[in-house]
């Protein structure tokens, strides 16, 4: 399949891709003692703020290459977390393994290409893979000395009055707010503080690029 990735806010669709990955899932741990029996180069755990679920990434970097020989994981998230994990951990170690400087470039959105789709309330679940692959390689530039390609951290205030920061509205875009009403009845956001309204527009459009193609 692959090419249109677009499904609707009310569809349901899995492909065929999906529904492969999630039956059999590519480079899964299934205990908690192979992973524990597992030597990494980099780990990183990250949550989903949009359903509390919870995913962990091991990888081994081939130093001379500086590309992805092995890529583990280990969730309890739903299917779709499951197939978009599998195939990121298929795409950062095939051909070779990808390098460090193109698995940093990959999006949710490149997954979610290679799976044919995902219904739109799954989206966010894609970006929990993504999010716990760049914990992992940060994991390694630490644990490699390698500091100046250590990855910022992201969850910058934009409100303060209520606390929200841009993480905050990308979840609330993954969720499928679209319009800036849409986000102050989520987040509150701007309401007190009028003058982030700009920045959080900005931010609504970015995120509705990254993520949706819109
Ligand atoms: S609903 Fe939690 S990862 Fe999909």
């Amino acid at each position: 399949m692959g090419g249109d990735v677009q499904t609707g806010e009310n569809e349901w669709f899995y492909s065929e891709e999906v529904k492969e990955h999630f039956f059999s899932p590519k480079n899964i741990f299934t205990s908690e003692e192979e992973a524990k029996n597992y030597t990494a180069d980099g780990e990183g755990m990250v949550g989903s703020p949009a359903c509390g679920d919870v995913m962990r990434m091991w990888i081994k970097v081939d130093p001379k290459t500086d590309r992805i020989r092995e890529c583990k994981w280990r969730t309890f998230g739903c299917a779709s977390a499951l197939a978009s994990t599998s195939m990121l951990s298929v795409m950062v170690t095939e051909n070779g393994g990808i390098k460090i400087v193109d698995a940093l470039r990959l999006k949710p959105g490149d997954i979610i290409k290679r799976l044919g789709g995902l219904p739109a309330r799954k989206i966010h679940c894609s970006v929990l893979g993504d999010k716990a692959l760049r914990a992992a390689i940060n994991d390694y530039f630490k644990k490699s000395g390698q500091f100046s390609r250590v990855l910022h951290a992201e969850g910058k205030i934009i409100d303060p009055e209520v606390n929200v920061s841009d993480e905050d509205i990308e979840h609330a875009v993954l969720e499928g707010a679209r319009t800036i009403e849409d986000l102050q009845k989520r987040l509150k956001v701007g309401i007190h503080n009028k003058d982030v309204l700009p920045k959080v527009k900005e931010l609504i459009a970015y995120y509705r690029k990254k993520h949706f193609g819109e």
